[in-house]
């Protein structure tokens, strides 16, 4: 059985998971967290990158993950993804008139970026005389900070694709179901992340700074708490109205209505280019949408049904790993990044 190891490099948490694949059958090998060294992601110093290195290592050991060649996730936030419409072309014209579309909407200068493309829909598909295409643009100085954590870590990278990407891959399989359009968010701690997957294909992806962090703080600021009971009461009250006279969701509220607001720009944008068609649900992935009443919240203020996220859909595991029952949306990036074809 073959494996690549799916490593989500986050702000709060590292993610690790290694699947098998052989045939049509994933078998789960490997799963652990472990907490990321505090502000070492956004040093530039090679001593904090060592100490994130060394968390991976920790990790690696701990989990028993076998394999060396590692697909890593990118931060949603520091790279550039966006679903562009080009005029018809074929793959050869579109590979020389791609960095022009780019420059229309890259933020960067194109010799400070990787960038990448893919086809999502061809003019057969859309009907019209344009077509989709997902476009990538990552900076230099990000790829390679993310590289040299992996280089230090003694593993090899054989893959690197943002965190939207991976989840959208990691959850295809239990939305099969689903015939028009799913709405992803990824609620992690320091962003949230937005993608509407239209019979499995991305139709559309967007990211904001808001997320477990920010609400967090909100209660520190708002209740007077320090750190670690925010904490606490967040994952005990959550955004259960009748809890505490509901003044933990009250403290909370303008950093959820910013998170409810942008899932409703999503929705809008998604309902003036698909007239005749609507988003069916909403999942709720990453480590913040475990907060309790997360779901009810988002399914009332949104006005579409929502669940949380289950990236185990089709992988076989065995006992030890029941555990992990209730952990899928922590694990949906690492899980969808281990899941690449290589
Ligand atoms: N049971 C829980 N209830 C509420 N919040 C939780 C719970 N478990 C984790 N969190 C919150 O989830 C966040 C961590 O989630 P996750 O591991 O997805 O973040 P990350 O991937 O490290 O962050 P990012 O992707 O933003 O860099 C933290 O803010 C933490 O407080
Ligand atoms: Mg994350």
């Amino acid at each position: 059985m073959k494996s690549i190891l799916g490593l989500d490099i986050g702000s709060h948490s590292i993610k690790l998971i290694e699947i098998g694949q052989s045939g049509n059958s994933r078998t789960l090998l490997a799963a652990g967290s472990i907490p990321t060294p505090p502000k070492a992601l956004q040093s530039t110093l090679d001593a904090d990158h060592q100490a994130v290195a060394a968390a991976i290592k920790q990790l690696i050991k701990e989990t028993g993950a076998k394999a060396n060649s590692v697909a890593i996730a990118l931060p949603e936030s520091q790279v550039f993804t966006r679903v562009i419409e080009v005029p018809a072309l074929s793959a050869h014209e579109l590979s020389s008139a791609i960095s022009w579309e780019a420059e229309q909407y890259v933020p960067l200068p194109l010799d400070q970026v990787n960038m990448d493309y893919s086809i999502l829909r061809d003019a057969k598909a859309t009907g019209t005389d344009k077509m989709d295409v997902l476009l990538v643009a990552c900076p230099k100085t990000l790829l390679e900070k993310y590289l040299g954590i992996i280089e230090m870590a003694e593993l090899i990278p054989v893959a690197a694709e943002t965190e939207i990407i991976a989840t959208s891959r990691a959850l295809v399989q239990s939305v099969a179901n689903i015939k028009t359009a799913v709405l992803l968010v990824s609620l992690g701690a320091q962003t949230t992340d937005l993608a509407i997957l239209r019979n499995g294909v991305l139709a559309f992806t967007r990211s904001i700074a808001a997320g477990g962090e920010a609400l967090s703080r909100a209660l520190i600021s708002g209740l007077d708490f320090n750190i670690n009971q925010a904490e606490e009461f967040k994952r005990t009250y959550g955004l259960e109205q009748d809890k505490l006279q509901g003044k933990i969701v009250a403290a909370v509220k303008p950093i959820m209505d910013t998170i409810v607001g942008e899932m409703k720009r999503a929705l809008a944008f998604y309902a003036e280019k698909h007239k005749d068609e609507r988003v069916e649900t909403i999942l709720l992935s990453g480590g913040t949408a475990k907060l309790p009443g997360m779901v009810v919240y988002i399914a009332q203020n949104v006005g579409i049904e929502a669940q949380l996220a289950n990236p185990w859909v089709g992988i076989t595991r065995d006992a030890r790993f029941r555990v992990l029952d209730g952990e899928g949306p922590t694990f949906t990036v690492s899980v969808g990044l281990s899941l690449r074809d290589f």
